[in-house]
């Protein structure tokens, strides 16, 4: 089986985009994923063959063809839904998801007072390292890491400490890469390798990404 058609037929869950953690009915904390390497992802799976669940959070973008999309807001639901997805053979986590969230979500608008605010944030529940640990664990777990310095160290930190597979790493905070942009440049990370990929649209990164795991589940 070449390394193209390995993931034909292969039960595929993408997360892509941010999440939104309510703080009141008209504030949330979000942050700037648009989803589209997550997406990237998701249709270039789908075009090899795989069965594709999308599990995205609130984002503008078209659903690709012959993907299963499952909208949602915030970690927790997002947790559920990946959770939810499983078995699978394949999980790959490009969403950017909150790691913490308010205690409690107010009913009301919160008003403006006189001095200092504080929110008390608590820590989401981990997608990735709960798809890893899972009694279903997918035959490759994917992770990805947006990293504004000491990339390789950080991501390689997250691979092991989450027990994954492999980590795309990919730098945040320049122009013309991570958040927003059309493009993109990955360093993937496995134990005892690495591959640079890009620069080069998400499309294609998603493509080369791909590429990379269909050799790893041949
Ligand atoms: O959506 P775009 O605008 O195209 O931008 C793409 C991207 C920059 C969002 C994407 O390439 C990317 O890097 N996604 C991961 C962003 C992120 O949250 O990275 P992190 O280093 O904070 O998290 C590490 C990994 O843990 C990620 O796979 C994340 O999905 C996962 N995670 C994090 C927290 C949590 N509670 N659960 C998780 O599963």
């Amino acid at each position: 089986m070449s390394a193209a058609s390995s993931i034909s037929g292969q039960r595929v869950v993408v997360s892509a985009g941010p999440t939104y953690e309510d703080i009141d009915p008209v504030r949330f904390i979000g942050n700037r994923s648009s989803g589209k390497m997550g997406f990237a992802i998701a249709a270039a799976a789908a075009l090899r063959g795989a069965d594709v669940v999308l599990v995205a959070g609130p984002v503008s973008l078209a659903t690709p063809a012959g993907v299963q999309r499952i909208d949602v807001r915030s970690a927790a639901q997002m947790h559920a839904a990946v959770l939810a997805a499983l078995p699978a053979q394949v999980y790959v986590g490009a969403a950017a998801v909150a790691d913490y969230t308010p205690a409690s979500v107010a009913a009301g608008k919160i008003k403006k007072h006189a001095g200092p605010f504080t929110l008390e944030l608590v820590a989401t529940a981990d997608i990735l390292a709960d798809v890893a640990a899972h009694a279903l664990r997918p035959r490759l777990v994917v992770g990805f890491a947006a990293e504004t310095d000491h990339v390789e160290a950080y991501a390689r930190g997250k691979l092991d400490k989450k027990r994954l597979d492999m980590i795309a790493a990919n730098r945040v905070g320049l122009a013309g890469s991570g958040f927003e942009s059309d493009d993109n440049a990955l360093t993937v990370y496995w134990p005892g390798g690495e591959r640079a990929l890009g620069p080069a649209p998400k499309t294609a990164l998603a493509e080369q990404l791909l590429d990379l795991m269909s050799e790893r589940l041949r």
